[in-house]
């Protein structure tokens, strides 16, 4: 089993970075810490969670619904804020469609898809819900951000506080993600279960579909463990006993830029990759 140390980066593809890091940094808060060619990693000031955004060209696919991130705001009155925002300035950023306000338990949202083929939420959640057991409702953020940082949209993102995915059942990938990537099930209902790793509060959420599109290596998942030979004893186990475990496809170790990782697919044909510090 993996002992990671952190849930460290999304990564996460569009189609062209001239148009999608506008909508991270002008409508989602988020700062380009790095810039390559065709790749950039953000931040969001309050999330230690980095975000590799990857430019795929035109041809690059609409991702399912159910694979957006979601970023949090501070009071409920700001979703009604960032669906006006969002309205107001779609042709400006290419935005393809907005969703009205949605309500559901103890959450309320709105998503739009960016011009890069991704769906993307602005949610609030309300921290009362922590007291009925949703761990995922306790503070994503220290200091809040004041609006002088974010001003004039009526709304300031707080947090990114979520990745999604899909499974085909339940069950068995919830024992996956515990037992095999070392993950903890900190939530989630009948169908869905929140991961997330036990020392941050950013989480995935995971729920089942039927007739899935599969996402491409492109769009997963980083784990951080604490050192090389980890990543290495990992990979020499997956490779011999991977069938065994769930994972269904492990590509080579690389070495690049003082850090050892691989990437590999699971039970789900969802992508991930264990990295660490070399
Ligand atoms: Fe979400």
């Amino acid at each position: 089993m993996l002992k990671p140390i952190g849930l460290s980066h999304g990564h996460y593809e569009c189609r062209s970075l001239a148009e999608t890091l506008p909508i991270f940094t002008e409508i989602l808060a988020l700062e380009v810490r790095e810039r390559t060619n065709g790749q950039a990693v953000l931040k969001h000031p309050n999330t230690d969670w980095l975000l590799v955004v990857h430019e795929g060209g035109p041809d690059a696919r609409n991702k399912p619904h159910n694979n957006h991130y979601g970023f949090r705001v501070a009071h409920h009155e700001e979703i009604e804020g960032a669906w006006k925002y969002l309205e107001a300035n779609k042709q400006k950023y290419g935005i393809k469609m907005v969703t009205k306000p949605h309500e559901a338990h103890f959450a309320y949202s709105v998503y739009f898809k960016e011009p890069g083929g991704n769906d993307l939420e602005i949610e609030y959640y309300n921290p009362r819900a922590a007291e009925h057991g949703r761990a995922i409702a306790a503070p994503h953020w220290k200091t809040t951000l004041v609006e002088e940082r974010f001003p004039g949209r009526g709304y300031v993102p707080q947090a990114m506080t979520h990745g999604t995915l899909q499974c085909d059942e339940k069950a068995p990938s919830d024992k996956f993600y515990e037992q095999v990537l070392g993950l903890k099930i900190v939530g989630g209902g009948r169908q869905s279960s929140y991961i997330r790793h036990p020392s941050t509060p950013w989480y995935i959420v995971v729920l089942p579909g039927r007739q899935r599109e599969h996402l491409a290596p492109v769009n997963r998942f980083t784990l951080k463990v604490a050192t090389a030979d980890e990543v290495e004893q990992a990979h020499r186990e997956f490779k011999s006993n991977g069938a065994n475990l769930g994972i269904t496809e492990v590509w080579d170790l690389e070495q690049k830029n003082g850090q050892i990782s691989f990437i590999f697919s699971d039970l789900d044909r969802n992508w991930w990759e264990v990295t660490a510090t070399v």
